[in-house]
């Protein structure tokens, strides 16, 4: 048994060096300066969930099936915004082991604290919505709205597999690897949420979508500035990986921006229809969910988009045959290879 450490300080003048990697850096150095701009709009543009304008969101004016496909929007949502937080907060604990720039600890420090205001956005919006605070343990008003909840059960039961993974992958990658995930992630959630910021008719989604497009593009920028950075001088074995990766993101952010494969989500067969009855119903109800063409639309050109980033760092891209684009055939992903979040 290992008795108390013996003390050295009284034996030599400095101590021994520290065995690396150690989690604090005491170093502030600053090279990648156009993310301070990035962290100075972040420190500008914070806010606070709670206070949106919740007064003037009339809960009472929606019908049950109205406010249950509407919650359950936010429930998918959640899905992915509720696993942020510890997504990212496990990449700002890498961005210290790793001693990375002052700047950038900061940076995934504005990420972390935006995703865990979005995930209190979808709580409080569930939470009006249902008159309750979670959406697996609430009690269905209509048929649709049960039918729903079993969507939401299975949901969340396949997000439940990937943080496994996630925690084996974050000691494992890169940084650089980690960004290529991160940022299809933002691509898409930028767009998706300005464009239900712009449809949506209540004002207390239409604000919270809009500060939440924001933030996402934010972290874009985030993730394309490190990319600049790190990507000139990316090894051969790590451009594979990320090719994966996006094909991996590609199939579990459908989930939230398109709809899930079924090849990928263990999900049951009536899944979709149940899904797209709740999406016209909300869409009926003034809640702008882009309909199934404008998804697909966007999903391609945020594909495109990141397709365009990879090619100048001569990373290959996969094979995303749902959106007409070609590229590498890529098979046998699990949710245990998932590294994306929103
Ligand atoms: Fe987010
Ligand atoms: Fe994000």
């Amino acid at each position: 048994m290992a008795g108390p450490k013996e003390k050295i300080a009284g034996t030599m003048e400095f101590p021994p060096p520290t065995p690396q990697p150690n989690v604090y850096p005491l170093s502030w150095e600053n090279v990648t300066m156009k993310l301070q701009e990035v962290w100075e709009s972040a420190q500008r543009e914070y806010w606070d969930p709670e206070k949106l304008p919740w007064d003037t969101l009339d809960v009472s004016k929606y019908t049950w099936e109205q406010r249950e496909s509407i919650a359950y929007w936010w429930t998918i949502l959640s899905v992915f915004d509720a696993s942020a937080p510890p997504v990212f907060a496990s990449a700002l604990i890498k961005t210290y082991e790793l001693h990375e720039e002052d700047v950038v600890r900061r940076c995934f420090f504005s990420v972390t604290r935006d995703e865990q205001n979005h995930e209190q956005m979808c709580g409080l919006v569930i939470t009006k919505m249902l008159d309750h605070t979670d959406p697996l343990t609430y009690e269905p008003k209509t048929d649709l709205g049960r039918r729903l909840q079993r969507n939401a059960k299975w949901l969340y039961y396949n997000g439940g597999r990937y943080w496994e993974g996630f925690k084996n992958a974050v000691p494992k990658y890169s940084l650089a690897v980690l960004f290529s995930s991160f940022l299809m992630g933002e691509i898409a959630a930028a767009t998706i949420f300005h464009q239900m910021a712009a449809g949506c008719k209540e004002l207390v989604f239409k604000e919270g979508f809009s500060k939440i497009g924001k933030d996402e593009g934010r972290h874009m920028a985030i993730v394309l500035t490190l990319m600049e950075r790190d990507y000139p001088k990316l090894p051969p074995e790590e451009k594979e990986i990320i090719t994966k990766q996006i094909r991996a993101g590609y199939l579990f952010l459908s989930a939230v921006l398109f709809e899930p494969p079924m090849e990928f989500w263990d999900i049951p067969e009536d899944f979709i229809a149940t899904q797209r009855e709740a999406e016209e119903m909300a869409r009926q109800a003034g809640f702008h969910i882009p309909d199934y063409e404008t998804k697909k639309e966007n999903w391609r050109k945020a594909m495109l988009n990141l397709k365009g980033v990879l090619d100048k760092y001569d990373t290959e891209f996969p094979a995303i045959p749902e959106v007409g684009i070609t590229g590498k055939e890529i098979t046998d992903i699990e949710m245990e290879d998932i590294i994306p979040v929103f």
